[in-house]
This record gives C-alpha cells, structure tokens and sequence, in this order.
C-alpha cells in the first residue's frame, strides 16, 4: 500500500521534519532522496493529519497515499501512473492541481506541462476544474535535489493557512530586536506541545510575545510569562493586535516560580515549554545563565504535565550551516554564554532528557542552538 509523503518548506528542513513528527506523534517519519519529502509510516487519520498540517511552520501538505517517482526525465509512465491513482483514489466535488518546487528547476521536467497533462486525465475522468476554489487539490512536488516528482491528493492548500511564511515580528506594534522570527516560534511550539489537543503551551520567558503568539494563533491553549512588566504590556499588545479575542494569558511573574504564576487549574496541564532566555545579563542579577536555567527548569516540574516536552533556544558562536540534520548527540557548542556542560548537566539535573540539538545561522557573528527535550518522569 502506498503511504503518505509530507513536503517541507522553509529555511530549514531538518527542524521541519521535527515539527511533523511531534505533531504526528505516532507516526513513524522516513526521510526519502530529497531533505523536504517524508515518508509516513504508520496510519495517522485524516484529520489528524489536517490539524498538523494547519498548525504548522514547516510542512506545506500532505500527500495522501502518494506516487513517488524517483526515475527519469521521461515522465510519460508517471503520468500512466496517476491516470491509475485517480481510479483507485476517486474525489467527488471540483478540483485543480497544485504543483511546487523544490531546491530551484527539476532539469527537463515542466510543471506546468505535467500540471497541465494531470489537468485533461481529470478532465477525461469527468471532473470539474476549479482553480479558484477547489474542493480537493492534486498536490504535485518536483524536487529538483532528488529528481523525485511526488504526487497525490492533498491535505493542506500549500499556501500556509494564517500567514506565517510572510509575517515578520516587525510588522507587531511591540517589536524589540530579541522578538523571535515568527516561523522559527512556530515550530518551536509545535515541536514542545506536539498536536493541540495535548496540552497547554508555556513560554516561559516572554519578552514581545514571539511564541505567545504563535501558541494562541495556533488554536492552543496558551500561557506566558515575564518579570518585567513593559514586556508584558508590549506582549499583550501584540497579541491584541494578532489575536483580538485570544483567551491566551500574559502573566507578569517569575519564572523561577512558576507555580506562584500559572493559575493552579493549569498545574500540571502545561505539556509544552518554550524557552528564550534573556541573551545578556539577566534580570535576576543574583543568576548567572546557567543557574538561571537551572531554576526555571526546576521549576517546570511543579506545572508540568508528565509527558511534558520543552525546546530551548540559546544564542551560540557562529557554527556554520547545519539545516539539513540534527547535531551529533556528542557535538560541542560555543554557547554565547556560559558552558554548553554546564547547560547538559543542569538537563540531568532537573529530570529533563535532551532528545535533540539543532543549529541555525543567524548572521556572521552570531548562530543559534534549538535544543528539544522530555521530561523525565519521577518515582
Ligand atoms: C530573550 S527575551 C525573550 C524574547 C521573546 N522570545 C520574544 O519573542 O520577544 C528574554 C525575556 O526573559 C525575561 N526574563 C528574564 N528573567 C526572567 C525570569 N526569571 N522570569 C520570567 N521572565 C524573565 C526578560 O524580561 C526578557 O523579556
């Protein structure tokens, strides 16, 4: 039986493919030629799938039950191929064909010939075109760095459903330069709170509101918190502004004591943390980073939910360009500030398990480390 293919978007794949793993948490992800096609083993329910792919940063559809074709310029079998898929997969109501690149121009092959070509097998099979506003959508990915053309029913439009690709923090009334690109808090909260219906979503330090956002746009139950009450005015603002009739909480506390913050019908709800720890000196004076770190992490666990999920995101030297893999579990960091050990060992410390580590290039003197972990469940 053929299984569903995810196609990836954005500036980095790797962080892409751990989004739609954690919002399809059962569901096994194989990587195929090509850094933004997955294959889905395992069956996840349709509208499973629909919520993760309206959620997310990364993935711009799903292609249920899809043909990968991984031959040859000459695509005349391909297009015997789908004649057979649209037999054995028929949709009633209008449709079109959505076609996407991937990594630039698939040499010899036109999309628009094979969009055209998928076109007129409907057309013969008696269904009606709507380009505008189809009812269903024939996802068609040329991915030009694997000479894979991928092909099936949608779930998803391609386009992102609420505008994350072109938003930008700067567009907010509260913007400060340590406000997180909106696309990067999206898959951030995505990979801490796996689908929504988990659990609520804590970010924990909250500055101009980059992740609240994100979590409440997403239809997530949402909470932030911050020391300093102009971050807090600043964030609510924002949110006013995104989100007007966002039931999201702004909470003006601190981290380190976090029960003391989150109203007590949220303990031990909050599934997912995120985590933007101030870059310079912190507004603790008395904290160095890591000891900071370390209290806001022991002080997770008296909120969380037991299978609670947390990324942390903490500013390093310039590493380079990693966006197609994770890091080696054993490769080592130049943390900004303070020791990349230190940070390690406060993980242990606190009983929370680093599950992965990712890298982004920020700009030539600075990088970012995107850590995931789970919490480790007590005696
Ligand atoms: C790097 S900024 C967060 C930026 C945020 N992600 C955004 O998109 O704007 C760090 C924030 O942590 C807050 N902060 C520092 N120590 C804190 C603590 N102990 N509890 C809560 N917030 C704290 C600072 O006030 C600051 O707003």
């Amino acid at each position: 039986m053929a299984s569903h293919v995810a196609s990836l978007r954005g500036w980095h794949p790797a962080l892409a493919r751990a989004e739609i793993s954690a919002l399809l948490p059962h569901t096994k992800l194989v990587r195929l030629a090509s850094r933004r096609l997955v294959r889905l083993e395992g069956e996840p329910t349709l509208s499973q799938m629909q919520a993760a792919v309206d959620c997310s940063s990364g993935c711009q559809a799903l292609l249920l039950d899809a043909i990968v074709w991984e031959h040859d310029a000459d695509t005349s079998a391909f297009i015997e191929q789908m004649k057979s898929y649209l037999e054995a997969y028929p949709r009633s109501g209008s449709v079109a064909v959505r076609p996407m690149k991937h990594e630039g121009k698939m040499a010899g092959v036109s999309s628009r010939d094979l969009a055209r070509k998928i076109g007129g097998i409907l057309s013969s099979q008696e269904y009606s075109i709507d380009l505008e506003s189809p009812e269903h959508r024939i996802g068609l990915v040329l991915d030009a760095s694997a000479g894979i053309i991928a092909c099936g029913w949608m779930v998803g439009s391609g386009d992102d459903s609420d505008g994350i690709t072109s938003r930008r923090a700067t567009d907010r009334p509260f913007f400060k330069p340590v406000s997180l690109d909106p696309r990067l808090a999206r898959l951030a909260v995505n990979m801490a709170s796996g689908p929504r219906d988990k659990g609520a979503t804590l970010d924990l330090m909250t500055g101009t509101g980059g992740f609240v956002l994100e979590a409440a746009l997403s239809g997530r139950e949402t909470y932030g918190v911050d020391l300093d009450p102009l971050m807090i005015e600043g964030a609510q603002q924002n949110l006013d502004w995104a989100m007007p009739d966002s039931d999201a909480q702004i909470l003006l506390g601190d981290a380190t004591r976090l029960p003391h913050v989150i109203p007590s019908d949220a303990h031990h709800r909050i599934c997912g943390f995120v985590l933007d720890p101030p870059y310079g000196r912190n507004s603790q004076g008395s904290l160095d980073h890591a000891e900071l770190i370390r209290s806001v992490l022991e002080s997770t666990r008296m909120v969380a939910a037991s299978n609670a999920d947390l990324v942390l995101i903490l500013p390093i030297h310039p590493f380079g360009e990693l966006p197609d893999e994770a890091l080696e579990p054993d490769a080592s960091v130049e943390l900004l500030h303070g020791k990349w050990d230190d940070i390690q060992s406060t993980f242990t410390a606190t009983g929370w398990r680093i599950n992965n580590r990712w890298v982004e290039h920020v700009h030539a003197s600075l990088g970012r480390l995107i850590l995931h972990a789970t919490i480790v469940p007590q005696d």
